[in-house]
């Protein structure tokens, strides 16, 4: 990459192509009254720019799809998780490598081990999918951000870090044998996209080695936070983005990794410990839910693409572009005075919903209300992080809200280019333009766990 220009350029050129199909606003809008003003029920084709998740939405590369033709589909010793297991080791330093289909499934595995009635767990903040798995075995997840989060204003570049002071407090206060784990999650995908540096891992670490409690990384965005690192921590900057992970995984005990992140991949995870008792356990609820020690709930050819994926991610030219092109899309939102979070995180943009609808109370969704305008005016499928994912009722059936009413917009790694980033900015100007007549919206019906997936909405009014 020419550093001496300042544009950015895609380091990829492309291969293959997907159509887009392109909509009207009045298809948008019956599409959306028979999604349930729900857009996780809209058909794919039906949504121009997908913002839902940057997870399994990625472009592979021809090394990756010529490595796919390489898999070696063999029920046990797989070629291909030979190379997996060798790739994910070399990474990690982690002797014990369990494949699993996706991050949920090592969330199940390894939270459905160590939880149950009585145990706590205490992450920066734990993932709807994380938090949904220790729940569901029993157990309590406790966020603990740092408070500097909690100012979106403030540009600290690891606003992803753990409040390690409040951490403290609750293993003393509920007792160490009573703590599931500590889950740091980076970047740390709900509080915002943000960043964790390597000063409070390093804190998170000497906190679980002082009270001999469980450090686990959820390290799906790890390359991305590891860039953060080099570009915003002191002493970072000459070292690889590569070693600065390394490190990282160094301090803690094991970790889960959902490869459709980072790893650039449509389907594939992993839990990978330290530990040969815990991971012996874990083996075990491996063989009898995802599958055979040696291809979990993976198939060769997957196992080829996650295995080139994982060397790829560290390219800095992409991971230079990645970041600043998340970082543009923030950038112009903020110019058009979209309250978006600071600073812009790696795999996403997430804009205060809560004060951009501030005519909206939380009751009626100003996250969801945003997301269904985003669908209406331009076909972008974006997701609320707030009170629809995060909300609970009290035991008189009153709303407890989520902190903050969020919205985010997550980019698919090597999908989309500059001129659809540029008409999302446009999309967004249209949008501000109709900001007060935006309507609320209450739900109809829901789910035990996990609501947002499936619920459904009607406008308020
Ligand atoms: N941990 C984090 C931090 C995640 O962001 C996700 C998934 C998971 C675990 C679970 O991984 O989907 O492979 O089972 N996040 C996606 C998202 C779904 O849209 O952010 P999975």
């Amino acid at each position: 990459m020419p550093e001496q220009f300042n544009t950015v350029i895609e380091p990829f050129r492309i291969k293959t192509v997907e159509p887009i199909t392109l909509t009207t606003r009045a298809q948008r809008e019956k599409y959306l009254a028979e999604a349930s003003y729900n857009p996780f029920k809209l058909k794919s084709e039906q949504v121009i720019i997908d913002l839902l998740t940057d997870s399994g939405t990625s472009a592979m590369s021809a090394a990756q799809w010529s490595g796919m033709m390489q898999g070696d589909e063999s029920y046990a010793g797989s070629v291909s998780w030979q190379r997996l297991e060798r790739v994910i080791r070399d990474l990690t330093g982690y002797p014990y490598i369990l494949p699993t289909h996706q991050g949920r499934a090592a969330e199940r595995i390894l939270y459905g081990h160590l939880g149950g009635r009585g145990k706590t767990f205490l992450s920066n903040t734990h993932f709807d999918t994380t938090r949904a798995n220790i729940e569901f075995s029993g157990a309590e997840a406790i966020d603990c951000v740092t408070p500097v989060a909690a100012q979106p204003e403030s540009d600290f570049p690891f606003k992803g870090n753990a409040d390690v002071e409040r951490m403290d407090a609750l293993i003393s206060e509920r007792g160490s044998e009573n703590i599931g784990a500590v889950i740091l999650t980076v970047t740390n995908n709900s509080g915002g996209g943000q960043a964790v540096s390597m000063a409070n891992a390093r804190e998170v670490r000497d906190l679980c080695r002082r009270h001999g409690v469980l450090f686990i990384l959820d390290a799906c965005r790890i390359a991305e936070n590891a860039w953060f690192i080099k570009q915003d921590e002191e002493g970072y900057g000459e070292k690889s983005s590569r070693d600065i992970a390394r490190e990282m995984f160094d301090l803690a005990d094991g970790c889960v990794m959902s490869a459709k992140k980072d790893a650039l991949v449509n389907m594939g995870g992993f839990l990978a410990l330290k530990d040969e008792e815990l991971a012996d356990h874990c083996t075990s609820l491996l063989i009898i839910t995802e599958g055979y020690t040696t291809y979990g709930g993976l198939s060769g050819r997957d196992m080829e693409a996650v295995a080139t994926g994982l060397e790829e991610i560290f390219n800095e030219d992409y991971l230079r572009y990645r970041t600043r092109s998340t970082a543009y899309l923030g950038e112009h939102l903020d110019r058009l005075g979209v309250p978006v979070i600071k600073p812009i995180g790696g795999h996403a943009v997430y804009i205060n919903a809560g004060e951009f609808y501030d005519h909206l109370p939380v009751e009626q969704y100003p996250g969801q209300s945003l997301v269904c305008e985003l669908y209406k005016v331009g076909g972008v499928r974006s997701v609320e992080i707030g009170s629809v994912m995060f909300g609970k009722y009290d035991e008189q059936g009153k709303l407890v809200p989520a902190p903050r009413e969020l919205v985010r917009l997550a980019i698919p790694r090597r999908v989309y280019t500059q001129s659809h980033v540029d008409y999302l900015i446009e999309v967004f100007g249209r949008v501000q333009e109709l900001r007060s007549s935006a309507p609320g919206y209450r739900i109809v019906r829901e789910p035990r766990f996990l609501r947002h997936f499936t619920a459904d909405f009607e406008p308020v009014g």
